[in-house]
């Protein structure tokens, strides 16, 4: 009944929870990339990116604003659909953007918007002990979430700018039960931004999901990073863990599959992208 969809392309199957399950079994490192348009999705598709992410630093790279906070569900959803259109094998993850799931009753009708309007198979959103209760509800509509933990742009207002977050004993011990409440509660994936690469390691060893890191080290499941920052279109100061892949690279496509080879084979991140 099902056939349609994976004769499409049967020599490259798509990408679901189970191959992210059997690539951390296998220690095969997960390659994650942000994408915002259908022409870069294609690129990242045919680079063999794994997991592809709509984020909303799309607020910050493409609409030039200084945070994510202004985003809006619409925009999410406009943009997730665009990339979702250019994807084949990649697994396509969409924010929920800013004060959208105040609320398990609004998270959930929201992840629905990117899952049938945009396309997403998984939605993520930055998390903490208080969104236990919402991933518990989330995953039991069946609902694939990714929990976002360490440094999370949504909250740099309350938390005081984008710095390193676990740096001492307790934040660092908070941080590891949080991971391990928010998977008990159905959190499919961890995503960890800016914390200490000891830590990183930590956290990955101590659950059985997949973990992607963004700056926490190299000893997580995976990684990933804004494309704009490894294609060098950012301006302006980029984060320690940014490296510039285009240097050398033809074209964007032959830049993105170097970071998809250096992820690979452990070349990125290096002992300079650590914290
Ligand atoms: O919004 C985003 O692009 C993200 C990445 C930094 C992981 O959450």
């Amino acid at each position: 009944m099902y056939t349609h969809l994976q004769l499409r392309d049967s020599d490259r199957p798509p990408v679901t929870l189970a191959t992210l399950a059997r690539m951390k079994a296998q220690g095969e490192k997960i390659v994650s990339l942000t994408c915002y348009d259908a022409s870069f999705a294609v690129l990242l598709d045919a680079a063999d990116v794994d997991v592809v992410l709509v984020g909303d630093s799309l607020g910050m790279v493409i609409q030039g604003r200084d945070t994510t906070v202004p985003v809006t569900m619409d925009q999410m959803v406009y943009h997730s659909a665009a990339v979702a259109r250019g994807l084949h094998r990649p697994f396509l993850i969409t924010d929920l953007p800013f004060m959208s799931y105040p609320t398990k009753e609004r998270a959930l009708e929201n992840a629905v918007r990117l899952m049938q309007e945009g396309g997403a198979k998984m939605v993520k959103l930055e998390s903490g002990g208080g969104q236990v209760e919402i991933v518990e509800f989330l995953a039991s509509h069946d609902i694939a979430v990714c929990a976002h933990l360490g440094l999370k742009p949504q909250s740099v207002h309350k938390t005081g700018g984008f710095r390193v977050q676990g740096r001492e004993d307790a934040a660092a011990h908070q941080l590891i039960e949080d991971a391990k409440r928010l998977e008990s509660a159905g959190a499919d994936v961890v995503l960890l931004e800016c914390i200490p690469a000891a830590l990183g390691m930590q956290i990955t060893a101590a659950l059985a999901v997949p973990v992607i890191g963004i700056g926490a080290g190299p000893d997580t499941d995976g990684q990933i990073l804004v494309l704009y920052d490894i294609l060098d279109i950012t301006t302006g100061r980029k984060p320690r863990f940014v490296r510039n892949f285009m240097a050398g690279a033809g074209d964007n496509l032959e830049a993105i599959k170097r970071y998809v080879a250096a992820v690979r084979e452990r070349a990125y991140p290096a002992a300079e992208h650590c914290f």
